[in-house]
């Protein structure tokens, strides 16, 4: 069965461009991304990698640790990685796992045989500082990710294990939140002592607590 929400993500040991890591000990008590590519010296992943090398500082500043994952030898990803760094303007900054023997690739659910026997799809799984899966994503070989709106995620996911919120449709920072409906008005009260807006009883619209 796939991994789903909630699930403690499985613990593994592979061989990266920044040595040798044992998973759960290099996540630490940080929150983490893994994210798989189908192959390397492919075009749409070769933008997608640059662009996570830009946006690193952003994962770094919420605490998110970033693993690649490609399907591929050690000795093939350094060349690939500087291509990546002529034609996106960005060296790979984090580690890339090499899975010639697809053990991870398959212990995550990354191999969907029936759109590609060799290559994995576009995974990406963001993990809490408790090593359970809070998100999961899955983007055909010919779709690139917006790593924009995976950063987006991080941020509700964050703000939301703090705050008994949720985050309404195309939420951005700053932007008023939901309450959530398992806490009654009379706790709520507690909790939002500067009161909500009340648009039904069960759509109540308060300011991002911590801002
Ligand atoms: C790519 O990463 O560019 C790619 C991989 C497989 C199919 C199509 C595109």
């Amino acid at each position: 069965m796939s991994l789903q929400l909630g699930d403690t993500v499985p613990d593994f040991e592979a061989t990266t461009t920044h040595g040798p890591v044992r998973f759960h000990e290099w996540l630490g008590s940080s929150w983490g991304i893994l994210f798989s590519h189908p192959k390397n010296f492919t075009p749409v992943c070769t933008t997608e990698l640059g662009d996570v090398a830009r946006l690193k500082p952003e994962f770094d500043r919420r605490n998110v640790k970033v693993m690649g994952l490609s399907v591929d030898e050690i000795d093939r990803h350094g060349a690939w990685e500087d291509d990546i760094e002529q034609t996106q303007g960005h060296r790979v900054n984090f580690p890339m796992i090499a899975d010639a023997d697809r053990k991870v690739s398959s212990l995550y659910g990354m191999i969907h045989p029936n759109a590609s026997d060799t290559m994995t799809v576009r995974s990406v799984f963001v993990i809490g500082p408790d090593r359970r899966l809070k998100l999961s994503l899955t983007y055909p070989a010919s779709t690139g990710r917006n790593f924009d709106e995976i950063l987006r995620t991080i941020d509700s996911l964050q703000l939301t294990a703090e705050h008994s919120v949720a985050t309404p449709v195309n939420w951005q920072q700053g932007d008023e939140v939901i309450i959530v409906p398992s806490l009654s008005d009379e706790a709520a009260r507690e909790r939002f002592p500067e009161g909500w807006r009340t648009l039904k009883p069960y759509l109540r619209m308060v300011p991002q607590p911590g801002r």
